[in-house]
């Protein structure tokens, strides 16, 4: 299945890197709430890149993931301070990868392997490097030059364009279904990483196939 795919496209949050691995942090600044933090904060945080994008008025992914962080506390009547603030964002410096994640890009290392995300260069180049995979990656493409976050279509056409591959050859790898939604949309091959048994959105533009990890992926695209 996978001799016409070049190149293939990973989701960073959520997908390579898990977005609750900041949630030992939030339970050491607020005990008992940590769960209810992290959860409350992702998903502010992705409310805010769509509202934002159809407001058309784009804020860096930091910028956004600090204000949903500031909602998300507010929300849930805890006293974020400075101190508290800034040790919760460093987190997303140093996010976690899944643990099958590096074996996993290792066995893939034979097709042209990129990031398409959300994050801001400065982040994504952060958390790429603190996991060690600077030499996985042939670019870490960021929406950060559209000034627009996904699902808009002009984001995966940015895949495109800065991987210079065609849309049908390329495989878009995502944890979160709207995401992998508007990449099949756009006409990528698309492949839902649902590690947590999610139920799929109401959307239409199913995946190409619904996995449950990388390993799987290796398998699908080997
Ligand atoms: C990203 C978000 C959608 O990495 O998880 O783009």
């Amino acid at each position: 299945m996978t001799s016409n795919i070049d190149a293939v496209l990973f989701d960073a949050y959520g997908t390579l890197y898990d977005v609750y691995s900041v949630l030992a942090r939030c339970e050491q600044a607020f005990p008992g709430k940590g769960t209810a933090l992290s959860q409350l904060w992702r998903t502010k945080q992705l409310e805010y890149t769509w509202l934002r994008s159809l407001m058309g008025k784009y804020e860096d992914f930091e910028v956004v993931t600090r204000a949903a962080l500031r909602f998300a506390c507010k929300s849930l009547q805890l006293a974020l301070d400075e101190t508290s603030s800034k040790a919760l964002m460093d987190e997303y410096l140093r996010l976690a990868t899944f643990p099958e994640v590096k074996g996993a890009l290792a066995k893939l290392s034979h097709l042209k392997l990129c990031i398409l995300s959300n994050g801001s260069p400065r982040l994504l180049q952060s958390i790429v490097r603190n996991a060690g995979l600077e030499s996985t990656f042939t670019q870490v493409i960021s929406v950060h030059s559209l000034k627009v976050f996904k699902p808009h279509p002009s984001v995966y056409q940015l895949g495109v364009d800065a991987t210079g591959v065609p849309k049908e050859r390329i495989a878009f790898i995502s944890s979160n279904y709207w995401d992998a939604a508007g990449a099949t949309a756009f006409g990528f091959r698309t492949f839902w990483i649902n590690r947590s048994k999610a139920v799929p959105d109401e959307l239409g533009y199913p995946p190409a196939a619904v996995l449950s990890s990388l390993d799987e992926l290796v398998t699908t695209l080997s």
